[in-house]
This record gives C-alpha cells, sequence and structure tokens, in this order.
C-alpha cells in the first residue's frame, strides 16, 4: 500500500512559495505600554478614540454591568438595551430609517449581501410587483438578482458576493459606466451594486453620487462599505453618502465598522427599515452569531457620541492624511491622493513594501505593508493612516522615516542604482 499523502507537507510547499514571493505574514503583539516615542501610523483608531478616558470608561462600567460577553445571539440572550441605543444613535447619525449592529463589520458585509440578494429573489417568487425600471417582467419571466461588486473591493465584499447565491459581475475599479453596462444588460429583474465608499486598499473615494444615479436607473440597490468612512468623510465624519446627499434614499443600504474610527469593536448595517427587517428575519451572520460584547457596543456609543459632538475630529484626520500624503510626495514617493485617512505608497514589489514597513519602523513609525491579496499583484505599497491627534513631533518622525525610504526606493530601481 503507497503511503497516505502528507497534507502538512503540501502546506509547507505553500508556506515556501508564498515566503518566496515575498508574501509571508507574522503577527507582531504589542503590550499595553505606552508607546512612548513610536509614532503609530498603522491602525485604524483614526480618531484617536480607542483610548479615549470616556469610550475606555464606557466599556469598563458595560462589562461591570452587563457582563464580558453577551451571552447569547442577538435574537436569543444578546440584545441589550445598549445595543439598541447604539442601532438608534447610530440611525439618527446616519440619517437612516433604522440601523442593526453585528459583530464584525465583516460579519455584516457578508450578512448583506447574501440576506438582500436571497430575499430579492424570494420576493420575485412571491409574487412581488415587477421594478418598473428593472429590465425583468416579474412574471414569469427569469427571476434572479445580480451583483454587481467593484474590484478592487474588500475581501468581505468578495467573500460577501462568493455567498451570495446570485450571478456576479466583478467591473473594473471604480468605473460607473461598466456598473450602467452590467446592469442594462442583466436578464434578471433584482440587482445589488456593492462598492467601498473610502476604499481600504488605496484611499481613493468611489464616485458614489454617480454609481447611486445608475443604480437607481438601473432598479438596484446601492450597498456602500462605509468602514474608513465613518468619522472621517463627510460632514462630522457622517460617510461619504452622507456627503452626496444620498444618507437617507431608501435604495442606499450602508455598512459601518466600529472597530475603526470608533476605537470600538463591531459593525453596523444602517438603511430602509426592510432591509434590516431582512437582516434580523434572515441575515445568516446576524442570527447565528453571538451578538457584540456589551462593553464593546457601549465603547461604540460613547465613541460615536464624542463624533457627533465635534464635527472638527473629521476634518482634522483628513486634512493630516493630506500632510502624509504631501511629506510622500516631496520625497518623490508615488501616492494615491487621499480622500479619508488612508495614504497608500505605491512601491510595486512586496519585497520593497515589506523592507520599507522594516524602514519606518527603524525611524520608530508604524506603518502597515498592504501586499496581494490585499492589493492586485504589482500594486504592494505601504500604508499610512492619519489620525485627529497627529502631533508636529509625529510628522517629524514621518518625514525622516519617508525620506529613508525614498532613498532605499531609489538605490533599489534599476535607475537609482546607475547614479553615482
Ligand atoms: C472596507 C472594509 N470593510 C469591512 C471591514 C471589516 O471591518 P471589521 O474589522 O469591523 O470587521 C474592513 C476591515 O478591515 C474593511 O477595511
Amino acid at each position: 500500500m503507497p503511503a497516505p499523502p502528507d497534507p502538512l507537507c503540501w502546506l509547507r510547499a505553500a508556506a515556501g512559495a508564498r515566503a518566496a514571493a515575498g508574501l509571508e505574514r507574522s503577527l507582531r503583539p504589542r503590550d499595553a505600554r505606552c508607546r512612548d516615542g513610536v509614532t503609530d501610523l498603522a491602525s485604524n483608531d483614526y480618531l484617536g478614540l480607542a483610548t479615549h478616558p470616556e469610550v475606555t470608561g464606557a466599556a469598563a462600567a458595560a462589562a461591570r454591568a452587563f457582563g464580558a460577553g453577551a451571552t447569547g445571539s442577538r435574537l436569543v440572550t444578546g440584545s441589550t438595551t445598549l445595543h439598541s441605543t447604539l442601532e438608534r444613535e447610530l440611525a439618527a447619525f446616519l440619517d437612516a430609517q433604522a440601523a442593526l449592529v453585528f459583530s464584525s463589520a465583516y460579519l455584516a458585509n457578508l450578512a448583506t449581501v447574501t440576506a438582500l440578494a436571497a430575499a430579492l429573489n424570494a420576493g420575485q417568487q412571491n409574487g412581488a410587483p415587477p421594478c418598473p425600471a428593472g429590465p425583468g417582467d416579474g412574471r414569469g419571466g427569469p427571476v434572479g438578482t445580480l451583483v454587481v461588486s467593484d474590484a478592487r473591493n474588500h475581501a468581505s465584499l468578495v467573500d460577501a458576493c462568493r455567498l451570495a447565491r446570485a450571478r456576479v459581475e466583478i467591473v473594473a475599479h471604480q468605473d460607473v459606466a461598466a456598473v450602467e453596462q452590467a446592469l442594462a444588460r442583466r436578464p434578471e429583474p433584482a440587482a445589488l451594486v456593492v462598492t467601498e465608499s473610502a476604499f481600504s486598499a488605496g484611499g481613493g473615494l468611489a464616485p458614489l453620487a454617480a454609481l447611486h444615479r445608475v443604480t437607481r436607473a438601473g432598479g438596484g440597490l446601492l450597498v456602500v462599505d462605509e468602514a474608513h468612512a465613518l468619522g472621517v468623510v463627510g460632514p462630522g465624519g457622517r460617510g461619504m453618502a452622507a456627503a452626496c446627499g444620498i444618507a437617507a434614499e431608501p435604495d442606499v443600504v450602508r455598512v459601518v465598522s466600529l472597530s475603526k474610527a470608533l476605537g470600538a469593536q463591531g459593525g453596523a448595517v444602517a438603511g430602509a427599515a426592510e432591509v434590516t427587517g431582512t437582516l434580523v428575519d434572515s441575515g445568516r451572520g446576524f442570527i447565528f452569531d453571538t451578538a457584540l460584547a456589551p462593553p464593546a457596543a457601549a465603547a461604540a456609543l460613547a465613541a460615536l457620541r464624542l463624533v457627533a459632538a465635534d464635527a472638527a475630529l473629521a476634518c482634522h484626520t483628513r486634512a493630516n492624511a493630506r500632510r502624509l500624503a504631501s511629506l510622500a510626495q516631496r520625497h518623490g514617493l508615488a501616492v494615491i491622493p487621499p480622500g479619508a485617512a488612508i495614504v497608500c505608497v505605491t512601491l510595486g514589489d512586496p519585497r520593497l513594501a515589506v523592507t520599507a514597513q522594516r524602514i519606518c519602523a527603524d525611524h520608530g513609525v508604524l506603518a502597515g505593508c498592504f501586499r496581494p491579496p490585499s492589493v492586485p499583484p504589482g500594486q504592494s505599497c505601504l500604508r499610512l493612516t492619519a489620525r485627529a491627534t497627529l502631533t508636529e513631533d509625529e510628522f517629524r518622525a514621518a518625514g525622516q522615516a519617508l525620506a529613508a525610504v525614498a532613498r532605499h526606493v531609489r538605490s533599489a530601481s534599476p535607475v537609482g542604482r546607475k547614479r553615482p
């Protein structure tokens, strides 16, 4: 009998291939001590609220009052008054009819796309009248939902599309005409158009107003992931849908993260009552998951109140991002103009991005390093994130680190190496 295959041997071979391509990853746990002398340009704590005393105090009080964990799923014992207050205040802040809190935005994306696609199909089968602008006749014609997804969407949206029992068309990044065409030629009566507003792996902004126009004309629903926009983009950090004046539109569904600018943990969906109702009844990530822990819900609520009370926080963060981008440009580095807090310095080669991250660390600057699959092949980058609370000393440290990165990039490029 031949020896059975050794699965771990295959895993080692795959790990070797990843390492050879510069794509291995490792964990670098941080301790709880204050990071004196370290400039954090890597975290998503855009407003510096993760350690704000009102936020941490609210989390501690909630842990004492409700317990460390939620004790059950939302529909069993996991919904507390903290969750319902957070949902009410999030809906008001986002100018939405309703909001629903999840244990993560990743899960909120999965639940939203899969449950909406399934319910749109079920609605057609149950004899709902056809959408007047849609191509299907809704009466004996084809039944189904098309999901149109931007090619640079976050992994959680990619996975959501994969899990949705629907045909998915991936369209070129920020290509409104491609979305319009996909909608126009579809045989399915229903459609979802799925995009980030502030792209996490590039920092650019989606053409949201135009996307909404073509989505509405095509009889679809626009699902907007505002994970990196909440607290940073739009009036008072209300997101890009608010900036475009489409926040209250019934065909706009927003997913936000409570784990980034709010400095807490979790996610939420904001939209029409029909949308949140669909998720309560059939969102698998809502029903079959332990609810967001009460300390996280309380922290998010406290942070949301701080954001709502200070419209300048979002402006400061965006201004600091533009300042970081111009520092990088001054040293000849290629930067995508930031629309939110994220500043991506494109380096191309994943190994170069890893080296740039190490150079930053050597200068006391924590920077992110995005490589495939977070970005397309050939577009690895150093990813810097601005914070509302960045100090002059931190900008100085960033400038020195970026100057050293630029020197390394020049010396590593064929043209740079030829220089005397
Ligand atoms: C665009 C985008 N959507 C969703 C998520 C998931 O958010 P969370 O960490 O709250 O699950 C992320 C996280 O990185 C993200 O960047």
